[in-house]
């Protein structure tokens, strides 16, 4: 069933629909009605309420089992989602239960993982309740936890049968959780450009006011995603460049600890630099860069920060997992809704380019 005015999208694998994504508003209730049990909720703590309401709208109730955890960055990690695995061992679940995740980029990365992995995989609904969950994270099957060493590097492709992203869910969301999600879709507009891109510079909407015509922007951002799954779901070609921004972006959230900076704020960080980076290889107009520094500023995500030299963030630069055996591989821009691969920049390059963040 397509959402209230129609917007449902698809994810296809050999021909099949592997994945459809709605998006819209007040559209939880009717995008869960086909599921049917047996049903392991597993949500985040913050938004018990709204899973309370989930839960009524599942079918079989007697056959649901919940789990709520509070989940921090630092703790999604293999630990945790053992927690996940022993809640699934004393509900006995079986291999035709579908596991509904409620939450947020976290939460669906763990959740997904543990549902790719629990009795060798299990069909799994994603409910995304953050603007970078609806926007990205929840879409396209990458399910992942951390290790000491890294972020994401364990994990599965395990597409999600069910993403739901309903902007009612955003109102209670914090402004500096909506910053976390910007980056996200600077990112896609800078690789996609076209209307995305043109509904930004021409009024960015206003932080934490759904209202304010974050609709299309979402689900703008959610298809330039879609489109690119759609052509390389295991992330052996143009799925590469949904990484724009991300290798300077992952250096910074590692070389300054996860929490101090949010993962928005490290992409927008990140994405500046590789702007300048585009513009010193690839011949990128400088007012790319001065467009998104203002949208960066106006919704009070950082253009700059202390240190960030490249001594910092080498090793965390050579630990990415964008690296191959060749060495770094950077998305850069020739200009907007034109990206491409960028092999062997001369380091040099890269430490001129981050003084473009360097802050005092
Ligand atoms: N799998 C992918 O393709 C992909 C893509 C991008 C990011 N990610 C991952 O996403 C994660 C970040 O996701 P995130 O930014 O959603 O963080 P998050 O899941 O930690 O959520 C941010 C905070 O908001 C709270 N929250 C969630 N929904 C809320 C709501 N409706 N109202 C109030 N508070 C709410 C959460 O409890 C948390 O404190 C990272 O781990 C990142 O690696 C994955």
């Amino acid at each position: 069933m397509a959402g209230m005015d129609g917007w449902e999208r698809e994810i296809e694998q050999s021909g099949s629909v592997r994945s459809r994504i709605r998006i819209g508003q007040g559209i939880t209730q009717e995008s869960l009605t086909g599921i049917e049990a047996p049903v392991f909720v597993l949500a985040d703590r913050q938004v018990g309420e709204l899973t309370d309401r989930i839960l009524s709208f599942l079918p079989g109730s007697a056959r649901i089992t919940r789990t709520d955890l509070a989940v921090p960055e630092a703790e999604k990690t293999l630990a945790t989602v053992s927690r996940v695995y022993e809640a699934m061992g004393s509900a006995a679940i079986t291999r035709d239960t579908v596991v509904v995740v409620v939450g947020g980029g976290v939460m669906t990365d763990l959740g997904g993982y543990a549902a790719a992995t629990y009795l060798r995989g299990l069909k799994w609904v994603a409910v995304a309740t953050t603007l970078l969950g609806q926007v990205d994270a929840a879409i396209g099957g990458k399910v992942a936890v951390n290790v000491p060493w890294g972020k994401n590097l364990v994990g599965a492709f395990h597409l999600p049968g069910l993403v739901v992203a309903d902007l009612d869910h955003l109102v209670s969301l914090p402004a500096e959780e909506w910053r976390a999600g910007l980056g996200e879709v600077i990112k896609s507009a800078l690789i996609a450009g076209g209307p995305l891109w043109d509904a930004l510079a021409a009024s960015p909407p206003v932080l934490g006011r759904v209202e304010t015509g974050w609709l299309p922007i979402i689900r703008a951002t959610a298809e330039v995603k879609i489109d690119i799954v759609n052509q390389d779901l295991y992330e052996s070609g143009v799925r590469f460049f949904l990484n724009f921004g991300h290798t300077i972006g992952h250096a910074l959230e590692h070389r300054y600890g996860y929490g101090f900076l949010k993962h928005g704020e490290a992409v927008g960080l990140g994405t500046l630099v590789a702007l300048r980076l585009s513009e010193d290889r690839l011949g990128l107009d400088p007012a790319v860069r001065r467009e998104v520094a203002s949208w960066l500023r106006g919704w009070g995500l950082p253009t700059a920060i202390a240190g960030a030299s490249l001594e910092d963030l080498r090793p965390a630069l050579i630990q990415d997992k964008k690296a191959r055996s060749h060495g770094l591989q950077w998305v850069l821009l020739e200009r907007v809704g034109r990206p491409r691969v960028v092999k062997d920049v001369p380091w040099a390059e890269v430490a001129r380019a981050l003084e473009v963040i360097r802050g005092a």
